[in-house]
């Protein structure tokens, strides 16, 4: 089986590739990647040399390396997003040109060539926020409220016409918060890490109270594993492992686990639009496939936070880029 990954030198590209080679050993991988600001090629240093994997450095929107490439491939999962909700409001109009433009040409690239399977990772962003009760279904109709998660949803609408239309084989999950090694340090986790590794305060937006359900980031590979090899065409699934938490929650379990106390805490202005609470409901994914999380939020935490601790030269690395 031939693979094209895109966006895999990001955080869940690159622990999704590394799953498939190692779950699948004779599987080839095509990871087509721009290399943007969180692109990060010592994110796969472990697996660079595998036979079985090839590097491609360029753009999801440039059409005839896309169609070069899909040619050569049986199935596309495609992971490469601007992806950080705090950029979509400051400077919207690269997430339209990466997440729905970019999808586009790959939907119309596989259509034409005549792809097996199309597989477009999404975000549970897409179906909004929810109140104190009830969860994201499959059901639940979109209403995104940031440009990122707009931009997702768009580019899932996409995903559903090239079904309803031209009976594309496309599947499309909607996962949770993903937490893991490998998470460029701009998102909560390991952003307070590398903060707190300074000894510097973390910024918490408004009161804290905001709810992610959170999943370890390999066991989302597995369940994109699982939904391409198992999943019904043209559906949609739901991923998450009911693992609710609040900001303030998050936070004070890594100040704790790094030795600090909560005056690190420093509450800063609220994000804008920012959504209340967020909670996806897993039943389909684990009733039709069988899928379930492999840990708790105890143990992928505790992996993680260790996993950051032990790899400070990847963050110091990254740091160093930043201030080029
Ligand atoms: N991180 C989460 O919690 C989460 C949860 C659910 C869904 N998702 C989705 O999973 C996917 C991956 O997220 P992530 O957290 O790994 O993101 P990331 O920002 O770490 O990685 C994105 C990757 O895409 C690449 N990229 C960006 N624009 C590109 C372009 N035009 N052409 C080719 N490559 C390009 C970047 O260089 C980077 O390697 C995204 O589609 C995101 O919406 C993320």
């Amino acid at each position: 089986m031939k693979l094209l990954v895109t966006g895999g030198a990001g955080f869940i590209g690159s622990c999704f590739i590394r799953h498939i080679l190692k779950k699948h050993p004779e599987y080839k991988i095509t990871n087509l990647d721009a290399l943007t600001y969180c692109g990060n090629l010592n994110n796969l240093k472990d697996i660079e040399t595998n036979p079985n994997y090839k590097f491609v450095h360029g753009n999801i929107c440039d059409k005839n390396l896309v169609r070069d490439l899909i040619k050569d491939c049986d199935w596309v999962i495609n992971f490469a997003a601007e992806s950080h909700v705090d950029n979509s409001i400051k400077t919207p109009e690269i997430f339209i040109e990466t997440n729905i433009q970019g999808t586009l040409n790959l939907l119309q690239a596989s259509k034409e060539i005549g792809i097996d399977k199309f597989l477009q990772v999404s975000t549970d962003e897409v179906y909004g926020t929810l109140g104190k009760d009830g969860y994201f279904y499959e059901t639940t109709p979109l209403a995104p409220n940031s440009p990122y998660s707009a931009s997702k949803a768009g580019a899932d609408m996409l995903v559903r016409a090239y079904w309803e239309t031209y009976k594309l084989p496309v599947l499309n999950t909607r996962c949770s918060n993903n937490y893991g090694p490998y998470q460029y340090p701009e998102k909560l986790i390991p952003f307070f890490i590398s903060q707190l590794l300074k000894d510097e305060q973390v910024p918490v937006y408004g009161d804290g109270q905001n709810i992610r359900d959170w999943l370890y980031v390999y066991d989302h590979c597995e369940a994109i594993d699982t939904v391409l090899h198992a999943g019904n065409l043209g559906e949609v699934y739901n991923i998450g492992g009911h693992n609710e938490k609040t900001n303030l929650e998050i936070t004070k379990i890594i100040l704790d686990a790094m030795g600090k106390d909560e005056s690190y805490i420093k509450h800063v202005e609220d994000r804008l639009g920012h959504d209340r609470r967020y909670a996806i409901s897993n039943d389909k994914i684990t009733k039709e496939l069988g899928w379930k999380p492999s840990l708790t939020f105890e143990e992928g935490i505790k992996l993680t936070i260790d996993w950051y601790l032990n790899n400070q030269d990847w963050i110091k690395n990254i740091e160093q880029k930043r201030l080029k």
